[in-house]
């Protein structure tokens, strides 16, 4: 009797776990679904890490809108330097200088008192507009929308 209760048990545990299992790869697999990757040939490490800088700085804004010190560095942004871009010959030798120019304006962004608060994110945009400039010239137009322009000066 306890035999048949054990192997009952098991039974039991191995239907659960092979259930807690497919429901896993069902979520992973709508994960992928749902990520539509405006890329039909997949992204490139760069360019993810691009569209949260873009975001990071769309954030940005709107906290500088609202006279909103920022105290955060999102640390991957570092791995700037490390990223894979779609096509090798893309960092060629000036882009380290300006990638550098970028975690610059970042960091001085983030110690920026309020008065330079609207300088210093303009520093973070003009930081990727320079190198866009240089690199990858297609959303130089959008970038420029990000900038704010000081009514006062
Ligand atoms: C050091 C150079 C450099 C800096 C600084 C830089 N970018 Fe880029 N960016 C690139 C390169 C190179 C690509 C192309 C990536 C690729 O094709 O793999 C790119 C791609 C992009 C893209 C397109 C991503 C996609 O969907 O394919 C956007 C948007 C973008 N950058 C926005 C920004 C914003 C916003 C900033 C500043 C917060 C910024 N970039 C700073 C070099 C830079």
């Amino acid at each position: 009797m306890t035999k048949i209760l054990v192997t009952f048990f098991i039974f039991l545990i191995i239907i659960s776990s092979s259930r807690v299992s497919r429901s896993q790869q069902v979520q992973t697999f709508h994960f992928h679904k749902d990520t539509t990757d405006i890329n039909p040939n997949g992204s490139s490490e760069l360019s993810v890490l691009m569209r949260k800088m873009y975001d990071h700085a769309v954030a940005a804004r709107k906290d500088v809108m609202i006279k909103k010190l920022e105290n955060t560095f999102p640390k991957e942004f570092l791995s700037i330097y490390t990223a894979k871009p779609t096509d090798s010959l893309t960092k060629n030798p000036s882009f380290n200088p300006f990638a550098d120019g970028y975690i610059q304006s970042l960091n001085t962004f983030i110690a920026s008192s309020q008065n330079d608060l609207v300088q210093n994110y303009n520093g973070i945009v003009n930081a990727c507009i320079s190198c866009h400039s240089q690199h990858c010239p297609g959303p130089v137009p959008k970038m420029k929308k990000l900038l704010i322009v000081s009514s006062t000066k």
